[in-house]
């Protein structure tokens, strides 16, 4: 308090200064090695940013504001108050996650932005600089002349320095998240979900944008101006305002990931989580990372149904085979879903407005089912679809949580099947109302469910959900969501994901965190017989490509049966990692990981290619120096690859130390999966 109040002393002994007599201010921060540089000034008096990495602009100067709801935009005639300045350099351990310790290393400044004229209004910048990238916010501090602060957009600027391409999705557009990935110049961007991922021209420079601890905001689409100027557009709000918060309060961070290739830019992306504040759970040894099947590819072949009637998915029988299955197999969990009440006719032209979260369908005996998956030591993964009425959700919030915590249930899936726009909830006066999957009332909702199943010790994996902002580390519980095109679309997607798919998402959306993609479909085979564009080996490949600790094994148990070798990988495979390295990948073409089991030596590397076959050098430099390894590697075989035999596979063994390089071949569409294990 004393040094907030400091600091508005500077800043209004700062304002009375005439700007004839001023010099504009400048404050810069630099990264702990030095390299990369955040400076803000307010030439022109208007705040403006940039960074530096090796005195090179990365970002070139870009504005900062806001327009703000009655009280005009803050932007104009503005001067910088005096800064402060604070470093960090810890370690952290991860209940579960990518790498058990995340090192959270940066220099941080903090300040005043402040009106020259009118209100005399403050908004504080507070930027980060780390050795892999930046993060900045403003905090709106407590003031006589903003208190209900109504923020009807966000001026925050991305200049990008340097000719550069993107990979984005289109953002504000009806399918949410679920689009597939553009490839064009920065400068042909239209407004893009984050995280977007640039590539530099003349140095293969890579550079992320996205945002960091996304809570009770709107998270922001970024808008491109002109040339490669983009700035923040928030989501829309049912107010008319986009963001209505009551000072002091601070925003989300805005990040901006750099680094030499798209290798480092994954590795970089552990800035999100250090931006989020540390686990506000306690306890959350209860939250266990999963490999499960489930009652749900059926469904999306259309071979059963989620609705009641002769093609009822989710009856007691199917369920207890589906616990036998994953109990005989080694699964933590079994999905189900299509249990309760609320799926009969158009369920998502009616918005979900039947839907009962705690009245399961009569062929489906809950208690019966929970007393058979615990005598066999399988759990249920709980499943609420709310086809975006999460007004009705939360009104049955409580209840429905309870249903599941009476049952056993240590994890839920939920679901917002909506076109973008069509969230659902009632006002004070039960008057219904639409909001966005992204908006502020959305945000707050998800933590709402957050936070309500961690009572009783629930994990959430969201559907639909809004992008991944890193608040897994804050609320543990949050284990996964969907946010992209996953597997669903091999089975019905018009196209389906094509094999440039996979190695897009790993540098752009998973730079945000786990999804669940859900791999596995062995069958290669779509809804009607179609033919999905992947390989065998793929399917395998994607376990350790794709981040996710709930992972689920997608398809068919009798597909499973059918194909025993590659079973064998799916089932090894674990969903909790001690460390993980990407070995070589380029944005859209291939990415190579390799990740250490938690608390295990065995390690797992997994290749993925577009739709050019290419060879890769595996180097095994990342294993520990002086043990040998048995290998066992599932790969493409000959004349595999997408349009030759998909599911031609090569399994073989071999010894391999730190010192072994191997060339591996991926056929187009393939990819690979290796398990090593430490020879005594
Ligand atoms: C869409 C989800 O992504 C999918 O996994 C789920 O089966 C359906 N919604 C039904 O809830
Ligand atoms: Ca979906």
């Amino acid at each position: 308090m004393r040094a907030a109040l400091a600091l508005l002393a500077a800043a209004t002994a700062l304002s009375a200064v005439p700007a004839s007599a001023r010099d504009d201010v400048t404050h810069k921060i630099c990264s702990p090695n030095e390299r990369l540089c955040f400076t803000l000034t307010t030439a022109d008096e208007i705040p403006t940013y940039s960074v530096t990495r090796d005195g090179k602009p990365v970002i070139a100067p870009s504005r900062l504001g806001f327009m703000l709801r009655g009280d005009g935009k803050f932007e104009h005639s503005t001067a910088l108050g005096e800064a402060s300045f604070a470093q960090a350099d810890t370690r952290w351990e991860q209940p579960w996650g990518e790498n058990r310790w995340v090192r959270d290393h940066y220099r941080e400044m903090r300040v005043p932005i402040v009106e020259l004229i009118g209100g005399k209004r403050r908004i504080d910048l507070i930027a980060r600089v780390f050795d892999d990238g930046v993060g900045f916010r403003f905090a709106f501090p407590d003031q006589p002349n903003l208190k209900d602060v109504r923020i009807d957009e966000e001026l925050t600027e991305f200049t990008i320095a340097g000719e550069a391409e993107a990979w984005w999705i289109t953002a504000g557009e009806w399918n949410r998240y679920e689009f597939l990935y553009n490839r064009t110049p920065a400068k042909q961007v239209g407004t893009a979900h984050t995280p977007i991922s640039f590539r530099r021209k003349d140095d293969s420079l890579h550079i992320a944008i996205h945002e960091a601890a996304l809570v009770d905001y709107s998270a922001f689409w970024l808008q491109r101006i002109d040339g490669q100027r983009f700035r923040t557009r928030l989501s829309p709000s049912s107010d008319g305002w986009k963001v209505r918060r009551a000072a002091p309060f601070e925003t989300p961070w805005r990040t901006i990931l750099i680094a030499d290739d798209a290798p480092k830019l994954y590795a970089a992306s552990d800035i999100i989580l250090n931006l989020n504040e540390p686990n506000k759970l306690g306890d959350v040894s209860w939250v266990k990372p999963q490999k499960y099947i489930g009652i749900w590819w059926a469904m999306h072949l259309d071979q059963s149904s989620w609705h009641s009637g002769p093609k009822h998915g989710a009856t007691t029988a199917n369920t207890i085979r589906h616990i036998d299955f994953a109990a005989k197999h080694g699964f933590d969990a079994v999905l189900v879903e299509g249990w309760n009440v609320g799926w009969d006719g158009n369920w998502i032209g009616d918005h979900g407005r039947n839907f009962n979260f705690a009245q399961a369908y009569p062929d489906f005996d809950m208690d019966r089912v929970a007393a058979h998956a615990k005598v066999k030591g399988v759990a249920i993964m709980g499943h609420h679809e709310t086809a975006g009425n999460s007004g009705l959700y939360a009104e049955q919030l409580e209840a429905a949580m309870d249903y599941y915590a009476k049952h056993g249930v240590p994890s839920v899936k939920t679901g917002y099947v909506a076109d973008a726009g069509g969230v659902l909830h009632k006002d004070a006066a039960g008057k219904e109302i639409w909001d966005w999957h992204d908006g502020q009332w959305q945000v707050r909702h998800h933590l709402e469910v957050v936070l309500a199943a961690a009572k009783r010790r629930i994990a959430i994996n969201a559907h639909e959900p809004v992008k991944d902002t890193g608040l897994r580390r804050t609320y543990p519980n949050w284990v996964s969501r969907e946010g992209a095109k996953g597997m669903e679309y091999q089975a019905w997607g018009d196209p389906p994901n094509p094999p440039e798919h996979e190695p897009t998402l790993v540098f752009t959306r998973m730079l945000s965190g786990p999804m669940d993609f859900t791999p596995g479909i062995v069958s290669l085979t779509g809804k009607g017989g179609r033919e999905i564009p992947s390989t065998l080996a793929r399917q395998l490949a994607n376990f350790v490509v794709i981040y996710s600790p709930v992972q689920m094994a997608a398809d068919l148990p009798e597909n499973y049966d059918k194909h025993p070798a590659a079973f064998e990988f799916i089932k090894r495979v674990p969903a909790d990692w001690e460390q993980s390295r990407v070995l070589a990948g380029a944005i859209g073409d291939y990415a190579v990981f390799a990740r250490q089991r938690r608390g295990g030596q065995d390690w797992y590397v997994g290749g993925v290619t577009d739709e050019a076959a290419r060879e890769v050098t595996l180097d095994f430099a990342f294993l520990p120096k002086g043990k040998t390894f048995a290998a066992k590697i599932w790969r493409d075989g000959p004349g595999g690859g997408v349009g030759g035999d998909r599911f031609a596979m090569t399994v073989e063994e071999k010894k391999v130390t730190a010192a072994t390089k191997w060339p591996i071949r991926m056929e187009a569409g393939g990819g690979f999966a290796i398990v090593l294990t430490p020879v005594r």
